[in-house]
């Protein structure tokens, strides 16, 4: 699980008593991802929780992720959707790994949201831009990025059509650790999660705002 930025672990603890009980199968692919050398790639409880609640305060029917990993973000979403929305709810779920994707199927299984779930394993930018030339525009109440970080500003543009007026798309590990404030790192990554925060802070398209959470989420309103 990645750490939550600057929290000390008696506030992680903290976190974890005061936020409502995680779903069972939350917690078991939280508890089961523990054992993969990636481990770290997975959102933290409350960011979960926190997403949950966005997803719930907006309606949220039918969303995109892009990262899946083992499944604990879509799953969060998924469940959020089904309880407020009914099954009929969609998530559209972006990946390029079979073998990761594999567990997250079992938890979404387990869960009884499979069905409301839509995997695709190619590079996201060719599923965006699929939907898109389906008509799919405007069609998209939320959205959560968390993949390569370099590919960042195309999902933007792409996640920007997609949603709806109002609709709310969310970008993970925006402070990277805090290397982003590091002057001397010129990495790509780094790089482009800069130009990310500069880019929707200008962008008269949406309301954006830079969190703490996690490892630092933009969320971004689309007007
Ligand atoms: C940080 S993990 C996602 C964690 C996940 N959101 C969770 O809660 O556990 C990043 C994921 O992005 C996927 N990925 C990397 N590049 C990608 C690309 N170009 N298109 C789609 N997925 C990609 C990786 O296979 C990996 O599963």
């Amino acid at each position: 699980m990645s750490s939550s930025i600057g929290l000390s672990p008696e506030l992680v603890r903290y976190l974890a008593d005061v936020n409502p009980p995680e779903h069972p199968v939350l917690a078991r692919c939280r508890a089961e991802t523990q054992s993969l050398p990636q481990a770290q790639m997975q959102i933290s409880p409350e960011q979960g929780a926190f997403m949950q609640s966005i997803a719930r305060m907006i309606g949220a029917r039918r969303a995109f992720e892009v990262g899946v990993f083992t499944g604990y973000s879509a799953l969060a979403v998924a469940l959020a959707m089904k309880e407020t929305q009914g099954p009929g709810a969609r998530l559209l779920a972006c990946d390029v790994s079979e073998e990761w994707t594999a567990k997250a199927q079992i938890y979404w299984r387990e869960a009884g949201v499979d069905g409301m779930i839509d995997l695709t394993i190619q590079p996201a930018i060719e599923t965006l831009d699929q939907r898109l030339a389906a008509r799919e525009a405007g069609a998209y109440d939320f959205g959560f990025i968390d993949a390569d970080k370099t590919g960042y500003d195309a999902y933007y543009e792409r996640g920007l059509k997609l949603l709806r007026k109002g609709g709310v798309m969310l970008f993970d590990n925006m402070l990277w650790s805090g290397r982003v404030a590091d002057p001397g790192d010129k990495s790509a990554d780094t790089v482009a999660l800069r130009a990310l925060a500069a880019k929707a802070k200008a962008d008269d398209r949406v309301h954006a705002a830079v969190t703490a959470i996690g490892d630092g989420v933009l969320m971004v309103v689309k007007r």
